[in-house]
């Protein structure tokens, strides 16, 4: 008997859950992985950045998974509008949603919803050319810009914003984003953390980038740059050593200049019509480790705020969903019977892409614990009902076409070995020309 097991989602924790079940089933198994969009990889494609090349190589290992002949590729197919859960577990001995964290968190201070703040979603989704954004959302027509959230999407960000557009043309960033981004009037940069040094979620490597670039100069204030106590991990000791050393540095006069702050938090998101300046608030920690404020207040005069504090997962029609921690709760991976959840959804927006390896490797031993020795009732024929309502799924074969195409635009524009096709129609067109 086979085992049909429908994955949701083609970023990293869906394909490892594709290969886990391929490698852990004793009895033959058909995955088809399911993907609301035309492309795979979710956010090695479109989260990690354009310019840390060897990251987005993993991608060549997880291509390696959709080649399994047990594993099929459906693009285009989104669950909550083409398919719902009732409909896949008619079709699938069992179901697994690997649908991530899509959305941003909210900083819940006035002003924030005004034109000029964005989401750091938004921003990445923007230079990453994903078709829900417009190549032609963002002009970067302030001096200053200010990033709020000290982890590793604040450092990617500042990293674009700082970099000129010749460093990222042999990237894949979308042709009219390159453009946008070489018209770039951005002078200064804030990069605003809520508490210090040492409490900072950026990894040592990804902060030693930022002491490298050429086409900024990076500033730490000595005050802020202090922190108390001494007992700390390694990789935490490495970014205190590598902030105190770039503390008091003068600028040698680099066009742009990247301001990195610590106990500072956003009260206030200010202007009338667009943002004109975010009001901050010296932090300390309560005795209770809570960050409270001092009462001393700065205001910059940006006239952007990113946003960088943090993704969260959207409920799933159907599936069960917890609004405190904004995940799937499940045990080991199970949710109830038949279904699972694996990654971003399951644990919260956190880890590296290979944290989702064990962890889907943890639901697809759940997962094949439940069903050892229960009679097998799916079929896997999703085909029929998808036809019948009338979607016509992205092949694996189309998706290759897609990449094609995307190789072709880059020779065609002296670029590096890929420029990303805007939008929907772009890529439909010419995987089915
Ligand atoms: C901006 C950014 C940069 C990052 N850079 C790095 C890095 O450099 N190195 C590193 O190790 N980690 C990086 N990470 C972390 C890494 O990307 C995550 O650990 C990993 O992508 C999480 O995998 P996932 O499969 O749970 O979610 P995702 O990668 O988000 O995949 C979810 C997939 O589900 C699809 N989907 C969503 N809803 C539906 C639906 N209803 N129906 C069908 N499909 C759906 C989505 O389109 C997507 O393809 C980064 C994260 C972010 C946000
Ligand atoms: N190169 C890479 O390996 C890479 C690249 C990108 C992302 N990733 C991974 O992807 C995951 C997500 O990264 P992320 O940067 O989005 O999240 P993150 O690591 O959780 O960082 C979020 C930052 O936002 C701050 N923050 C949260 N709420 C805030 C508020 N209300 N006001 C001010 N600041 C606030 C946090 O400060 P507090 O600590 O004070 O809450 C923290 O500095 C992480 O695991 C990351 O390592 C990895």
């Amino acid at each position: 008997m086979t085992l049909h097991v429908a994955v949701i989602g083609s970023g990293p924790a869906g394909i490892y859950t594709a290969e886990a079940l391929v490698k852990q089933s004793a009895e033959p198994v058909e995955v088809d992985v399911v993907e609301r969009l035309p492309t795979p990889y979710g956010l090695v494609r479109y989260g990690v950045a354009p310019d840390h090349t060897s990251i987005k190589s993993i991608a060549n290992y997880l291509r390696k998974v959709l080649e399994l002949p047990q594993v099929r590729f459906l693009g285009g197919v989104t669950l909550g509008s083409h398919v719902s859960v009732d409909d896949l577990l008619g079709v699938y001995d069992a179901v697994v949603y690997c649908t991530g964290a899509m959305v941003d968190r909210r900083l819940g201070i006035p002003g924030e919803d005004l034109p000029g703040s964005v989401a750091a979603t938004d921003f990445v989704n923007w230079y990453c050319g994903h078709p829900d954004v417009d190549p032609g959302r963002f002009t970067l027509d302030s001096s200053e810009v200010a990033v709020i959230g000290v982890g590793n999407v604040a450092v990617d960000v500042v990293r674009i914003l700082a970099k000129t557009a010749e460093e990222l043309r042999a990237t894949d960033v979308p042709h009219e984003v390159l453009q946008r981004l070489g018209e770039s009037q951005v002078k200064a940069i804030h990069m605003v953390g809520r508490r210090g040094p040492e409490h900072a979620k950026f990894t040592l490597k990804e902060l030693r980038e930022l002491g490298e670039l050429t086409n900024a100069d990076v500033c730490v204030r000595p005050d802020e740059a202090v922190v108390s106590g001494g007992d700390f991990p390694r990789q935490v000791l490495g970014n205190i050593k590598v902030l105190q050393g770039w503390a008091g540095r003068e600028p040698v006069g680099r066009p742009r200049r990247l301001d990195v702050r610590f106990w500072m938090r956003p009260v206030e998101i200010l202007g009338a019509d667009r943002v004109e300046g975010l009001r901050l608030e010296r932090t300390r920690l309560s005795e209770e480790g809570r960050v409270v404020g001092t009462g001393e207040f700065e205001t910059l005069p940006v006239g952007m705020v990113l946003r960088s504090v943090g993704y969260q997962s959207v409920p799933l029609p159907g599936v069960p969903f917890s609004e405190k921690t904004m995940t799937v709760p499940n045990e080991a991976g199970r949710v109830r019977e038949r279904e699972y959840v694996a990654g971003w959804l399951k644990r919260g927006p956190t880890g590296v892409i290979g944290t989702n390896k064990s962890d889907a490797a943890e639901t697809v031993r759940t997962l094949l614990a439940d069903l050892d020795g229960r009679e097998r009732t799916g079929t896997g024929g999703i085909d029929a009902l998808l036809a019948a309502r009338g979607v016509r799924p992205v092949t694996y074969d189309e998706w290759l076409a897609i990449e094609a195409a995307e190789a072709e635009l880059a020779q065609s524009l002296s670029r590096g070995e890929r420029v990303k096709l805007i939008g929907l129609e772009a890529m439909l067109r010419v995987c089915r020309p």
